[in-house]
């Protein structure tokens, strides 16, 4: 497989040229606060709450403990509110959950696409603790035609993705009914701390398995409809253009796509000649499990199998690593890492067009300097 390489990342490290916070995330937009994990300091299967990525389109909202109320309602029998202390008396669940956003690594789009240049860190895991949303619905009673079960955040703000709504939106978006019932979680708590306000405080969604879109922060609002939800960010912005009978069709982003990072060495690290050197990663999956990665250090013409570091859970990541001999003597290399899954599929060597600037999951080099 012969690549020719490029990325937007800009030479001696874009990252260093970036500004931090005080967690040392880079920023890539202040205010809707939108800030990545450097994916270089991976060292932990839990991603520190401080360090992971924050995904905002709107001011994030100031929401009370005390005054947080949470409504059920649309296609179902007994409509319902429920506050804060009522939820956390329900019954918990905590669930393991790699959140990807559907952005990430879009830096790595040649030529470069519009949006925020997410390189590798717009993903992060973490232990998430809430109520089933299958709780809730079995309260409500939902109907027989229903079909989509909508989250909507109490954020508003007027998107930026032409065509633009004639006023301000909430942030919203639908999960069909089936999955509303499978391990979705009305999350108040991650690693085992309340939600910090910018995660979603004081209760947010988790889908599995979802890109990070789906899982709705600030929730206030449960809506099940007996019709397909076509709200804006399901139709203009986080969507695809998908086919049916050689005919377009939009349809909302859901389901996170196979794929694997490689953490170190980062781009334009200079590693060492001749030295042992640990390429470290991570790859993950919406559904189905990752069972190998492999690793190039050479553009892609030999193939090594790294080893995991963490065992197979479902949609979490998996770190793994290698320990690699680097050469003897000084030169640019190209090193890509590709993940496989159970069903024997792999990483794609190309981005696929019809996600427009979403969905970068194909195999991504890293160009490192050996000297
Ligand atoms: N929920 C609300 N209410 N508003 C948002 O802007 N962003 C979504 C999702 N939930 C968003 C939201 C996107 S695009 C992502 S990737 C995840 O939140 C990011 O979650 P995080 O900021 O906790 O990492």
């Amino acid at each position: 497989m012969g690549h020719t390489v490029y990325t937007n990342v800009e030479s001696g490290s874009s990252a260093s040229l970036s500004s931090r916070n005080s967690s040392g995330l880079i920023i890539r937009e202040e205010q809707p606060r939108n800030l990545e994990f450097p994916f270089d300091r991976l060292d932990s299967y839990f991603t520190p709450v401080e360090s992971f990525y924050i995904r905002s389109h709107n001011f994030a909202p100031t929401l009370q403990r005390e005054s947080y109320r949470l409504s059920v309602e649309g296609a179902v029998k007994n409509p319902f509110t429920i506050n804060y202390d009522e939820l956390k008396r329900l019954p918990a669940t905590t669930s393991v959950v790699t959140l990807e956003c559907a952005g990430n690594s879009r830096v790595f789009l040649v030529p470069q696409r519009h949006g925020a240049q997410w390189e590798l860190g717009a993903v992060g895991n973490a232990e998430w603790t809430g109520v089933l949303l299958a709780t809730l619905l079995d309260r409500a009673g939902i109907t027989g035609k229903a079909r989509e079960v909508v989250l909507e955040g109490a954020d508003r703000g007027m998107p930026v993705e032409p065509p633009t709504p004639p006023e301000p939106i909430s942030y919203s978006r639908s999960i069909p009914v089936d999955k509303a019932h499978n391990n979705v979680l009305i999350a108040y708590a991650m690693n085992g701390v309340d939600l910090p306000p910018d995660h979603g405080f004081p209760v947010r969604a988790i889908v599995p398995g979802q890109y990070g879109m789906a899982s709705v922060k600030w929730l206030t609002r449960i809506r099940v409809l007996d019709e397909q939800f076509q709200g804006y960010w399901q139709t203009t912005d986080y969507a695809y253009w998908d086919e049916v009978d050689g005919m377009p069709v939009r349809r909302p982003l859901s389901e996170v796509k196979l794929k694997s990072e490689i953490a170190r060495p980062s781009t334009f690290e200079v590693v060492p000649k001749g030295q042992m050197y640990t390429v470290y990663g991570a790859a993950w999956c919406g559904e189905g499990d990752v069972v190998t990665v492999e690793l190039t250090m050479d553009g892609g013409q030999t193939w090594v199998a790294a080893n995991f570091l963490d065992p197979i859970q479902p949609h979490a990541w998996r770190r793994w690593s290698y320990d690699w001999k680097t050469p003897d003597d000084s030169g640019t290399h190209i090193l890509m890492s590709r993940a496989k899954n159970t069903a024997g599929e792999s990483q794609h060597d190309k981005h696929d067009e019809r996600y427009g600037s979403y969905v970068v999951d194909h195999i991504l080099p890293i160009e490192v300097v050996v000297q």
